[in-house]
């Protein structure tokens, strides 16, 4: 089964796609809930014995044919000595938001991430639990475009108007942040693969706010960068990026590096097949909405989407974006049991 997923990753044709999906352990899994009740976001995501209980419920409960590290895209901020808080039902906040030159030039971090250790004790930790399952861990980090947006606008913000303002008015800043967050990202990942993870994914869910120019200099430079050095040490480990609004920048994205582009559900993956060359892999793309279809409605979606993959070489199924709260986990096992029964 590891071999499965990996094989995927790596563009190799494989009899099913493997299936796994973008926060598969969270609020739609009452177990997760439950924990949920006892400790706050944050005390989950730093205790290795609770990162490794919430990473495997998934697993347990609907057998993913990849575990996902429990954790947030926003670690690589506190790496750097700018906490997030996650404030319940507002979600992240920055209480001291990169706003000035020198705001940006302050932060820095210790290269061996003594400040997050509590991600590295986990991880083989949760290597031990899914021997029995054999199935591969996926670490991942935020891409230095999106963990900026963040830790500029202090919160999620739908507009990223205080992102735009420095870039028109102060580009050197962000330029210092993207710099900075790139390093940690660079030392974070490598010391998830050399603690066993098997896979990377980055997220870069807010890059489709981006100009084409400024796709390319604030978010597609960092990202190569990142995958360019984990590459030169780790050249057998499966590089995912992730993009909400990815299949606007299909031009960079192939030029990238990454084994597998996973993208949105704005866009039809099976024309996307065809633009891009044959050893680049594609995840994704079903409606994260269709999740709360009716079974029938639901079960049809996922059959054409197979359908239209196949051929199945390089192609991993989830989801165009994280799963919802709301989602019924019936609809999570009907899309876990149709993909894993469809042998082409
Ligand atoms: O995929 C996984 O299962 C791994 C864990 C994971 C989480 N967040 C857990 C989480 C991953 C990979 C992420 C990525 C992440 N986090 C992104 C990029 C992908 C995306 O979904 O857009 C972003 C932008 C974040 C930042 C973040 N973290 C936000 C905006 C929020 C609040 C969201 C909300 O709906 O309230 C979080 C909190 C968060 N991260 C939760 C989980 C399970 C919910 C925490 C809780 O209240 O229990």
């Amino acid at each position: 089964m590891t071999q499965l997923f990996i094989n995927a990753a790596l563009g190799q044709p494989t009899k099913r796609p493997p299936i796994w999906l973008m926060r598969q352990a969270g609020r739609y899994m009452p177990q997760y809930r439950k924990l949920r009740e006892k400790h706050s976001f944050k005390e989950m995501m730093s205790h290795p014995d609770l990162i490794t209980e919430i990473t495997l419920q998934p697993i347990h409960e609907f057998h993913f044919d990849a575990a996902i590290l429990f954790s947030d895209i926003l670690i690589t901020a506190d790496a750097l000595g700018c906490p997030v808080k996650f404030v319940e039902k507002k979600g992240p906040v920055f209480e001291s938001p990169i706003r000035t030159k020198q705001d940006a030039q302050q932060l820095s971090f210790d290269p061996s991430l003594t400040n997050i250790s509590f991600v590295f004790k986990a991880i083989p930790m949760i290597k031990q639990e899914l021997i029995p399952f054999d199935i591969p861990l996926i670490g991942f980090a935020g891409s230095p475009f999106t963990v900026a947006s963040y830790m500029i606008e202090g919160q999620s913000s739908q507009t990223l108007s205080e992102v735009k303002k420095m870039s028109a008015h102060d580009p050197e800043t962000l330029t210092i942040l993207l710099d900075k967050l790139t390093e940690v990202t660079i030392a974070y990942i490598k010391k998830q693969i050399s603690s066993g993870a098997q896979a990377i994914q980055l997220f870069d869910t807010w890059a489709e706010y981006l100009s084409w120019d400024h796709f390319k200099e604030f978010s597609f430079t960092y990202n190569k960068k990142i995958i360019d050095a984990v590459k030169l040490e780790f050249p057998h480990i499966p590089i995912f990026f992730f993009s909400r609004g990815g299949s606007l920048f299909l031009p960079f994205l192939k030029e990238l590096g990454a084994n597998v582009l996973s993208l949105d559900w704005r866009c039809n993956l099976k024309e996307v097949r065809q633009q891009l060359p044959d050893h680049i892999g594609l995840q994704g793309n079903l409606d994260p909405y269709a999740m709360l279809d009716p079974q029938p409605i639901l079960k049809e979606k996922v059959l054409r989407l197979l359908q239209d993959m196949q051929p199945f070489k390089g192609y991993i199924f989830n989801l165009g974006h994280g799963i919802m709260p709301q989602v019924p986990v019936e609809n999570v096992r009907l899309i876990v049991d149709t993909v894993k029964s469809y042998i082409q």
